[in-house]
């Protein structure tokens, strides 16, 4: 059994992956070396194309490199079969994705309560799990609506509390906010704040460097190599856009306020 507990939750040393498709080779990861603790946010960003989703994929169990070391809580995965692999995922990971990948015609509830029947820890009591999934992430009043009967942010929700609900070691999260409006995806972002107060562990790839401003670290990828790491606060790229941010917002409230200088 793995020690989800284990402080060091991943570490990824010279990771390679290699997609063949026909003869032609795509290698989106080039050597990857990373290392990620408990309780830890952390954003990856970088490029399009650049390996954030393979690497998302590789750290999710849902795909395995083509060389190099992958330890989740202290054991190695690039070592175990496709069928322990499925059960390291299901005990331990708690995926959340852009275009949301719930069941349309299930219920929220039921949504939620699937993880439970393909887990090996929970086999009883999996409605109240995951009812109690549900209201934590604020829905107790949705649980019997499908997804087309919830908005973005619902469904969000609702795929969030789907990956809380085995009590994963990590959140990994593929541009959560993507397919949504800003205020819905500062919503959906002030959850994964609270959840990670609460000690969750959460690794989110974005695109946008506000949504970035919310982890504590931020990872770049350029080519399928990690470019920078740094403290959020300690980011160059970061603290530029937020200089930046702030100056707009000092000029437009200048030329909002009246009988203000041109
Ligand atoms: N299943 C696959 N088969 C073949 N090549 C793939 C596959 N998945 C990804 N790739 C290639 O691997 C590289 C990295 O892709 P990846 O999806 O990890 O990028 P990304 O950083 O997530 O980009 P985006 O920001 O557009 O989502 C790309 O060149 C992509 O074309
Ligand atoms: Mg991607």
């Amino acid at each position: 059994m793995v020690a989800p507990q284990h402080p060091l939750i991943i570490r990824i040393a010279d990771l390679h992956k290699v997609y063949r498709i026909g003869a032609e080779k795509v290698h989106a990861l080039r050597g990857m070396s990373l290392e990620i603790r408990r309780n830890e946010f952390v954003a990856i960003m970088g490029a399009s194309g650049s390996g954030k989703s393979t690497l998302l994929n590789v750290l999710g169990c849902l795909d395995q490199p083509t060389r190099g070391v992958y330890e989740l809580a202290g054991r190695p995965t690039h070592r175990m079969s496709v069928g322990e692999l499925s059960g390291v995922r299901n005990d331990l990971i708690g995926f959340v994705f852009q275009s949301f990948e719930l069941l349309p015609r299930a219920t929220a509830l039921k949504n939620v309560q699937l993880p439970l029947i393909y887990s090996r820890r929970y086999w009883v009591g999996t409605g109240a799990r995951a009812r109690r999934a549900l209201e934590r992430v604020g829905l107790a009043d949705r649980m019997k609506h499908r997804p087309n009967q919830l908005s973005g942010g619902q469904r969000q929700r609702v795929a969030i509390a789907r990956a809380l609900v085995n009590e994963p070691a990590i959140i990994l999260a593929d541009e959560p906010t993507g397919n949504l409006d800003s205020k819905t995806g500062d919503e959906i972002i002030g959850l994964f704040r609270q959840l990670h107060a609460e000690g969750q562990t959460i690794i989110m790839v974005t695109h946008e460097e506000d949504i970035a401003g919310n982890a504590g670290r931020i990872i770049r990828l350029r080519d399928g190599v990690v470019m920078s790491d740094h403290p959020t606060e300690e980011d160059p790229t970061h603290q530029d856009y937020v200089r930046r941010a702030l100056e707009t917002a000092q000029r437009d409230a200048g030329r909002a306020a009246p009988g203000a200088a041109p």
